[in-house]
């Protein structure tokens, strides 16, 4: 099992359960509501935990009740928080999620009122303890100067990169990692095609290049230049979609920590990623 640090946002997600997606303007009732811990990177942990894996996260969290019960929730799921940034001021990273539950989509409105993790905070945490580090693409400019950092220090640990949306300039942090992992959303921003979007990235960059695709499951392209793809593994009803993005990252990053085919890690993050909108949240999402 690795050693995995990942290094981006854990967030409180206030879910609003309901019975068909509202009209605007509109007054409905949520027909159930749960108060979770979220955020990309610290999904993609408590799956990654649930592999087997030693997992520790690196982010900035409120240094109050809600940011206390991330911190627990991480713990229960042994995460180590030590090298989390508490801070005084702000207020914990929040996101209202409308979750449809006739086909399980979710609407994120997001509020945040936070610093990013900077390089200054990255520099506390011992490298050389890891065998694989995850970034969240969020604040390009100083993710930049730990990528410098971990290659100086540890020039052989595989990065990885999300990049789930559009930022200024992180497209110069993709020639820096190991894996760059794409949401749908930030492809078609660019282009409607996950195969076309992956070919284009290859001027950028000579990463491993992976790209889900929801409902139609997902693509890779591999340092070889062999193009993959996986079908999607939708369970026999979708209830929860929120964080499978998150969930199909811990799946590719889990698998190659295991075996080196990028192509097996894409069908096993698709499985997995299928799992996790099968039931409410990642709790048991391992058997
Ligand atoms: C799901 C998620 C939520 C979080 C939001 C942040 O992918 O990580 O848990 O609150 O996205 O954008």
């Amino acid at each position: 099992m690795a050693n995995i640090l990942g290094i981006g946002n854990a967030a409180l997600d206030i879910i609003n359960i309901v019975d068909g997606y509202p009209a605007e303007d509109d007054e409905v009732r949520a027909i159930n509501q749960r108060i979770v811990r979220g955020g990309n990177v610290a999904n993609t942990l408590v799956v990654l935990s649930q592999l087997g894996h030693n997992c520790t996260w690196g982010g900035v969290c409120k240094n109050d009740f809600f940011g206390q019960q991330i911190i627990n929730d991480l713990n229960s799921y042994a995460i180590n928080t030590d090298n989390c940034k508490m801070e005084l001021e702000g207020s914990v990273p929040t996101s209202y999620v409308t979750l449809n539950q006739r086909n399980g989509s979710r609407t994120i409105i997001h509020h945040r009122n936070l610093p990013e993790f900077s390089f200054t905070d990255f520099q506390t945490i011992e490298l050389t303890n890891f065998d694989w580090i995850h970034f969240e693409g969020r604040n390009v400019i100083e993710i930049a100067k730990m990528f410098t950092k971990v290659k100086q220090v540890c020039p052989n640990i595989p990065i990885s990169l999300e990049v789930e949306k559009s930022r200024p300039y992180i497209e110069g942090l993709f020639a820096q990692v190991d894996f760059l992992l794409f949401s749908k959303t930030f492809a078609q921003y660019h282009i409607n095609d996950a195969a076309l979007f992956l070919q284009n990235i290859r001027k950028l960059s000579a990463a491993n290049l992976v790209c889900a695709w929801g409902v139609d499951g997902g693509y890779a392209l591999d340092t070889t230049e062999n193009l993959s793809y996986s079908s999607a593994y939708p369970p026999s009803q979708v209830v929860d979609t929120l964080g499978a993005g998150d969930t199909f990252n811990a799946g590719i990053i889990d698998s190659l920590c295991k075996q080196p085919k990028l192509a097996t890690a894409l069908t096993y993050a698709c499985k997995l990623a299928g799992k996790k909108c099968g039931q409410f949240g990642f709790k048991g999402l391992v058997d």
